[in-house]
């Protein structure tokens, strides 16, 4: 029995309940280098105890934001899903190509419809982004320019990025990253994304020194900002 002083459940951290992170690839292609990338930073996060779905952009294909459309129907039902999908884990992966040195239009077009709908999914969510191109950089710039419209949607995007260049000789036939630097990198990038997904999800109380700057305080509107 509890007693009267404890805190209430979870709230000391200690749900049994698994974290469940949504991984998405921002390619429609079967033989997509991002799609492989997502189902190998999906096993490294299922290897922590933590539930993944799986999901790419094919599995809701979504008409182009049009805004005669949505205030004739509302936004469609594939984009219900993904925000279903966005809504129901604790934090999410996109590993997304790079189009043109910046976002595919078809990832974009997501995250517009997504955010049409209140509340607001992204808003708060722990987000790991990942890239993979045939390229040196491979596909970098493309996650910079997709971390603009998340954090103006108040995802929280984790600092640290991982993009893996020459990605169609990247992959073992196991699934793993050929090179064992870069397996070890993508796997402590996971790790570390998943500690803090753990500290938000489990000790919310922490969230405050987190989210406002020092010295200003808890209740002024200006600290507020992300929470918008
Ligand atoms: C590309 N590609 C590409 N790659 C890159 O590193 N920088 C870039 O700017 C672009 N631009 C670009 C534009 C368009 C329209 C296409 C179709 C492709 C190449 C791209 O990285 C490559 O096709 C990847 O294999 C795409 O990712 P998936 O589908 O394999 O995951």
């Amino acid at each position: 029995m509890t007693s009267p002083s404890a805190p209430p459940d979870g709230a000391d951290g200690s749900s049994d309940e698994p974290l469940r992170v949504f991984v998405l690839s921002g390619s429609s292609r079967e033989a997509s280098v991002n799609s492989r990338l997502a189902r190998l930073t999906a096993r490294l996060v299922a290897r922590r105890g933590v539930e993944t779905e799986f999901a790419t952009v094919r599995d809701t294909v979504l008409p182009v934001y049009d805004g005669d459309d949505e205030a004739a129907h509302g936004p469609p039902e594939p984009a219900a899903v993904l925000r279903d999908r966005i809504r129901q884990a604790d934090a999410m992966v996109i590993a997304s190509p790079e189009y043109n040195a910046s976002v595919p239009g078809v990832v974009k077009n997501a995250v517009d419809w997504v955010s049409r709908f209140r509340p607001q999914p992204f808003k708060d969510k722990q987000t790991l982004l990942v890239s993979a191109s045939p390229s040196l950089v491979g596909g970098n710039r493309g996650l910079w320019a997709l971390r603009v419209p998340l954090e103006h949607l108040g995802a929280r995007v984790y600092p640290d990025m991982f993009s893996l260049a020459e990605a169609h000789q990247a992959f073992a036939e196991s699934g793993d990253l050929h090179d064992q630097g870069l397996q070890e990198r993508l796997t402590s990038t996971v790790d570390c994304f998943l500690e803090l997904v753990e500290a938000d999800v489990r000790y919310p109380a922490l969230r405050h020194r987190w989210y406002e700057f020092p010295g200003d305080r808890s209740d002024a509107p200006v600290t507020l900002r992300a929470e918008g």
